[in-house]
């Protein structure tokens, strides 16, 4: 089978129900683009499939996926679905690679018999491990220190193969710590279980749980708790659509790093929330999480250079704010 009538402006976003995914959509509609969600709503939600048709299936499943892709003959792939707490991979690393690398595979493979030669891919600051500088740049060593980033590098390796033999084109994208919510309400972040800072301390602020523990606050940081870049899903969201601009003058397998070049301490960010949600939160100081780096900073210069990106909404003001706004609609409604 080969779409050789492909359509271009039809793109296959695996995970489109998730959260990135879920604002990639909304960015793809806004350029005039139709996203087709592939999902098989294990942890997304078909509620936040608003911009473009679902279809339920695994990316694991070929005949299924083949399926898919001979009913809209899109003419790319953006590929979010994944499993993604870190801590679980570590446990059980088996589930990661079977989930992020041997399905990536069936996909890929599948979109090649199809004649789908563009390809985003969601990957991760973690496929640095501890990194040796900072900010870091795109070029830095991949040495990732847990299962779940260890299987983002390696379907980055596998991309820059399919490039060399197939000439498959492809851009992964490596987000430092994704946060906030669609300005407009639309989307937003809706983990189950959640394991993310934002999220949490919002969930302590709205009275869902009694406190927010700091993991660690013995770091070689000004504060002494960690330092991370938040940066804006919206902002993330539109590097995809830039992405897809991108590979469609050829490039083959290229990585950039998506921050917003500044660190901020999770301290900062509980009294940050505090201020702009008008709530005192509860801390508790708590001992490090395993495997976590001190500080994670992006160099993002090569996505501003060679994608053209810049994000809109830097302000750990606007992407806390953003969230709080999704969250405390949500809780209104659920009351
Ligand atoms: N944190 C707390 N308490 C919590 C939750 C988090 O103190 O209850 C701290 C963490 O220790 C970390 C910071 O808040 O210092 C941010 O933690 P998140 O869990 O929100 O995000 P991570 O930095 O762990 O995760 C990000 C990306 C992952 C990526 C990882 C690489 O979301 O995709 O960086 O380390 F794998």
């Amino acid at each position: 089978m080969h779409l050789v009538d492909s359509n271009e402006k039809t793109v296959l976003v695996t995970g489109g129900g998730g959260y990135i995914g879920s604002h990639t959509c909304k960015a793809l509609a806004e350029s005039g683009y139709t996203p087709i969600s592939y999902d098989n709503l294990s942890t997304g939600h078909a509620e936040l499939v608003k911009w473009g048709p679902l279809e339920v299936g695994d990316v694991g499943d070929a005949k299924r996926v083949k399926e898919v892709l001979e009913k809209y003959r899109p003419s790319a792939c953006i590929h979010f679905a994944g499993y993604i707490q870190v801590g679980e991979s570590v446990l059980n690393p088996g589930r990661y690679y079977q989930n992020n690398v041997s399905g990536t595979l069936v996909l890929l493979e599948a979109l090649l018999e199809s004649g789908v030669m563009g390809f985003i891919f969601s990957s991760s600051a973690a496929v640095y491990g501890t990194p040796q500088t900072s900010p870091i740049p795109d070029d830095h060593l991949l040495t990732p220190i847990n299962p779940y980033g260890e299987s983002k590098r390696i379907v980055e390796g596998i991309l820059g193969d399919f490039g060399t033999a197939h000439g498959m084109r492809s851009v992964s994208l490596r987000y430092f710590n994704a946060a906030g919510a669609d300005p407009d309400g639309e989307s937003g972040e809706l983990h189950d279980p959640e394991t993310h800072l934002i999220p949490l301390v919002l969930q302590a602020a709205i009275g869902k749980r009694s406190d927010i523990t700091v993991f660690g606050d013995d770091y070689g940081t000004p504060d002494g708790t960690c330092l991370r870049d938040y940066i804006h899903v919206t902002d993330l969201a539109r590097a995809h659509v830039l992405a897809l601009e991108m590979i469609g003058y050829g490039v083959t397998a290229r990585a950039f790093n998506l921050g917003n070049g500044k660190g901020f301490s999770v301290m900062e960010v509980i009294r940050e929330a505090e201020r702009i949600t008008g709530k005192r939160i509860p801390v508790v100081l708590g001992g490090r999480r395993r495997g976590d780096p001190p500080v994670l900073v992006a160099d993002s210069s090569r996505a501003r250079v060679e994608l053209g990106w810049a994000p809109r909404y830097p302000g750990l003001d606007e992407i806390i704010g953003t969230a709080w706004r999704f969250y405390s609609a949500r809780e209104t409604v659920e009351k």
